[in-house]
This record gives C-alpha cells, sequence and structure tokens, in this order.
C-alpha cells in the first residue's frame, strides 16, 4: 500500500507539525496548499527539521479538477483535510468567507477523491482525517466533554465544522466504503521543541498562548484576561490546551487506525485537563524567566466558562493520549517565539 498522505493545508500551524510526525512515522505526506494561511517559509523548516525536501502542490483546495489531477499523480493511501479558516470573530463578520472557504473547500475535496479518472481508476480507497474543532460543542452543559455530547454552533466558524461533519456522515451512509476520523481538537498550543515552527499568526493573536508569548517578548505591553469573574477556581476561563506535537501524534495514530482496521470514528484530542488564563500566564513566566504584565478586562463575548476534553474514547479506539505537560507547552511556545520574534515574516 502507499505510504503518501495529502496533507491539504499542510503548511499550516497543526499541518506542518504533523507532517513531520508522519515522516517519522514512515509516511510520505505531500503538502497541498495555497499559502493563504501560512507562509512558504515553513517549507524550508520542514526540511531542515526533517533532512528531506519537501513535496509541494501549490493550489486551492476548491479547484476541483486540479485537486483530483493530484490524488491521479500521488494516488495517496489517504488525505488530512486542514485547508481553512479557524477565526471565530473573524467568521462572525464574514460567514459568507468561512462558508465558502470551509464547506465548500471540504466539498470539493471530496468531489475530487470521488473522481473515477478516464483511465477507469479512481484515487485509492477514500480514507480522510477530518480537522474538526471542540466548538462544535457550543456552550457545554457540564464538564470534561463526551463525543456524545449535544452538538451546536456558536459562530459560522464552528456552524462549518459542523456541517463538514454533517456531510462526512451523510457520505458514509451513501458510500460505506469511505473510511473517515474525525478529530475535535481542544487548544492547540505549543511548538516544534527544534524552535524552528510554530504558532504565527497573521496579526493581533485572537489565541491566548500566542498573545502570551508576544508580551513576553516585548512585542505588546500586557494581557488583556477576559473576565475574571467566571464560576472557575481562580475566576478566568479554563480551557484544555493541547501540545501541537500531541496533536499531531492523534493524526498519525488516526491514519493508522484508518488503514488498518478500517473503522471510522470521531474523537476529542485534548488532554482531560482543564487549565485557567491565569495558570497560562504563570507557565509562560516560568519558561521565559520574566513577570507577564495583564490586566483584567470584561468578558469576551461568546466565550464560555469552561471547556476540557474526556480524551478516553481516543485512547481507547486509537491508543493514543497526550503526554506534554503545560510548561513543556510554554516552553517550547516560547523558544519558538523568543528565536522567531516575528514568526515566519523573520
Ligand atoms: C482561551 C481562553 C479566553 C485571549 C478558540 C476557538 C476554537 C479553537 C481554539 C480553532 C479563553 C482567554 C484569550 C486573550 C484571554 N480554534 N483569552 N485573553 O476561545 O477557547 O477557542 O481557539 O479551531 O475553535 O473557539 O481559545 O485562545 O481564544 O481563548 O483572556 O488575549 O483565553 O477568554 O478563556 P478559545 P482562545
Amino acid at each position: 500500500m502507499s505510504t503518501t498522505i495529502l496533507l491539504t493545508g499542510g503548511a499550516g500551524y497543526i499541518g506542518s507539525h504533523t507532517f513531520i510526525a508522519l515522516r517519522e512515522a514512515g509516511f510520505e505526506p505531500v503538502i497541498l496548499d495555497n499559502f493563504a494561511n501560512s507562509h512558504p517559509v515553513v517549507l524550508e523548516r520542514l526540511e531542515r527539521i526533517s533532512g528531506r525536501p519537501v513535496l509541494l502542490e501549490r493550489g486551492d483546495v476548491l479547484d476541483t479538477a486540479w485537486v483530483a489531477d493530484v490524488l491521479r499523480r500521488h494516488r495517496p493511501a489517504g488525505v488530512v483535510h486542514f485547508a481553512g479558516d479557524k477565526a471565530v470573530g473573524e467568521s462572525v463578520a464574514k460567514p459568507l468567507k468561512y462558508f465558502h472557504n470551509n464547506i465548500g473547500g471540504a466539498v470539493s475535496l471530496l468531489r475530487a477523491m470521488t473522481t473515477v479518472f478516464e483511465d477507469g481508476s479512481a484515487p485509492a480507497l477514500p480514507t480522510l482525517v477530518f480537522s474538526s474543532s471542540a466548538t462544535v460543542y457550543g456552550d457545554p452543559a457540564s464538564v470534561p466533554i463526551l463525543e456524545s455530547f449535544p452538538l451546536s454552533h456558536t459562530s459560522p466558524y464552528g456552524h462549518s465544522k459542523l456541517v463538514i461533519e454533517e456531510m462526512l456522515a451523510s457520505l458514509r451512509r451513501a458510500s460505506p466504503a469511505w473510511r473517515v476520523g474525525v478529530l475535535r481538537y481542544f487548544n492547540p498550543a505549543g511548538a516544534h521543541p527544534s524552535g524552528l515552527m510554530g504558532e504565527d499568526p497573521a496579526d493581533i493573536p485572537n489565541n491566548l498562548m500566542p498573545f502570551v508569548t508576544q508580551v513576553a517578548v516585548g512585542q505588546r505591553p500586557h494581557v488583556n484576561v477576559f473576565g475574571n469573574d467566571y464560576a472557575t477556581p481562580d475566576g478566568t476561563g479554563v480551557r484544555d490546551y493541547i501540545h501541537v506535537q500531541d496533536l499531531a501524534a492523534g493524526h498519525v495514530a488516526a491514519l493508522q487506525a484508518l488503514l488498518s482496521k478500517g473503522e471510522s470514528f470521531t474523537v476529542n484530542l485534548g488532554t482531560g485537563r482543564g487549565v485557567s488564563v491565569l495558570e497560562v500566564i504563570r507557565a509562560v513566566e516560568r519558561a521565559c524567566g520574566k513577570t507577564i504584565p495583564h490586566v483584567f478586562a470584561p468578558r469576551r463575548a461568546g466565550d464560555v466558562a469552561q471547556c476540557y476534553a474526556d480524551a478516553s474514547l481516543a485512547k481507547r479506539l486509537l491508543g493514543w493520549e497526550a503526554k506534554c505537560s503545560l510548561d513543556e507547552m510554554c516552553a517550547d511556545a516560547w523558544r519558538w517565539q523568543s528565536g522567531n520574534p516575528n514568526g515566519y515574516r523573520g
């Protein structure tokens, strides 16, 4: 069987770390990316880390005929679909962009994967890992969150993830040959231990970890803590921060399960531990050896008090569990940020 795996959006934050983990597991990943949400410099970093050239197909996942041709030429054993937009706030302001790029992009990829080529052949057995998000749980009634919890959306971004999950379920009912792994990420954070790759927000970071490390490196004056009156141990928001390296390992485990057992699944990828905003700030202070100024600000619209995973299903089905600690996550994030104050823009 082919060991080729196609990574749509593979030059992005999660995709690039998954690329390395796949190569280390003996797969041959190919990156499909238009660099709308990533930077070409990542390719050089991937080559430095893995010691080998990177196979890139530069283009848009919305170009169905081109994607089908990529699949014909590479004949991957499986596809991991990362490509899409992921800023919750932006999705509220620009819903059509998210429906077009995320839902349209998924439809385009799935249609390409079901193409029958002129010579009568088709891409390998349709095997897909989909990058979903804990945001499909909306505002959970309790924590930790199980995969069986009710699903809802609180933003067009979350809505797009939910629609794609539902599309995949319909596809599997119509064509049982599809092997699909849906991965619901909690809060990805951290960076590659080499310090050569990490999270590189395009402008002001929405997410907490990159904002805190930008304050630590002196790019921003202080952290705004959005609310300290939540019903949580220290009053600040509690989330399940998972090291991007653990997340990458989760994708390898998902592909190995699909290719060996063939059973489809939907699992949480989280640590099962809830961590507050103040705990993150203190952990980054330990990593960088500096005090990180922070001020308490009003709650951010749409935020929930607590969101963390029950990660036992992924352990049972995939033999996967998160291994990295919050301190390891912050140490790796700090090494990346301090070595690359402007991310990949140099
Ligand atoms: C975490 C906590 C904030 C910034 C989002 C998406 C989710 C996924 C991850 C894509 C919250 C607080 C944050 C700041 C703060 N994205 N915070 N000051 O909102 O849990 O999840 O990103 O898949 O889909 O919803 O992550 O990092 O924005 O916030 O106090 O400057 O940090 O209130 O409690 P979130 P986040």
